[in-house]
C-alpha cells in the first residue's frame, strides 16, 4: 500500500510499491493525461509535479511517492484556465499533442519558481522532446504564460473541452442525411 496526495486528494494505492507512479495514474486512477513515451526517462511525456517540482513519472515507484503530494495535468486547472495551458493554445505551441501535457507540467514547475524566465532558464527546464518539434513556440507560449502571471498581459479563455451541444444536436440530422455537419450549403 502506498499512500499519497493526488490532485489534492489523499490516494492509497493498492499495487506493487515498486509500481511506476506512471502506471499507477494511468492503469489504476485513470488519469491518462499523463502520457508514457519511452518509459525511461527520455522523453518527458509522462512529466508531473510533485512537491512543486517536475519529475518523470516513468522513474519513480509509488512507494517513493509515499506521504507526497502529486499533481498531475488533470489537476492543474479544471477548465485550461491555467496561464500556460492558455499561452500554449494561444501560441500554437502543439503539433499532435502528445508531448503536451508533459510540457506544460514542466513549464508550470518552472515558472511557479521563476514567473519571468529566460529562454535558456525555458529550455533547461524542459528537457521535453517533441517529435513534431514545436520547441521555438514552446518558449514563446512559457513566456508569454510568465507575463500573464505577473499580470502584464491577459489571454482569452481557450474553448470548453468537448463538443457544444447545440452543434452535436445539428450534427444528428445531418449525418442521418449523410451529409457532414462541417459542410454549410
Ligand atoms: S515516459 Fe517517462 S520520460 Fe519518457
Ligand atoms: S506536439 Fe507532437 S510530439 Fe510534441
Amino acid at each position: 500500500m502506498s499512500r499519497f496526495t493526488l490532485n489534492d486528494r489523499p490516494v492509497a494505492f493498492r499495487m506493487d510499491p515498486q509500481t511506476p507512479l506512471l502506471w499507477g495514474l494511468r492503469n489504476a486512477a485513470n488519469l491518462t493525461g499523463t502520457k508514457f513515451g519511452c518509459g525511461q526517462g527520455d522523453c518527458g511525456a509522462c512529466m508531473v509535479i510533485v512537491d512543486g517540482e517536475a519529475i518523470r513519472s516513468c522513474l519513480v515507484s509509488l512507494g517513493e511517492i509515499e506521504g507526497r503530494s502529486v499533481t498531475t495535468i488533470e489537476a492543474l486547472s479544471r477548465d485550461r484556465s491555467h496561464p500556460v495551458q492558455q499561452a500554449f493554445v494561444a501560441e500554437g505551441a502543439i503539433q499532435c499533442g502528445y508531448c503536451t501535457p508533459g510540457m506544460i507540467m514542466a513549464a508550470a514547475a518552472l515558472l511557479a519558481r521563476n514567473a519571468d524566465p529566460s529562454a535558456q532558464d525555458i529550455v533547461g527546464a524542459l528537457p521535453n522532446l517533441c517529435r513534431c518539434g514545436v520547441y521555438p513556440r514552446v518558449v514563446r507560449a512559457v513566456q508569454r504564460a510568465g507575463r500573464v502571471m505577473r499580470g502584464e498581459e491577459r489571454i482569452a479563455a481557450a474553448p470548453a473541452p468537448g463538443i457544444r451541444p447545440e452543434d452535436a444536436a445539428r450534427s444528428v440530422p445531418a449525418m442521418q442525411a449523410g451529409r457532414s455537419p462541417d459542410i454549410r450549403e
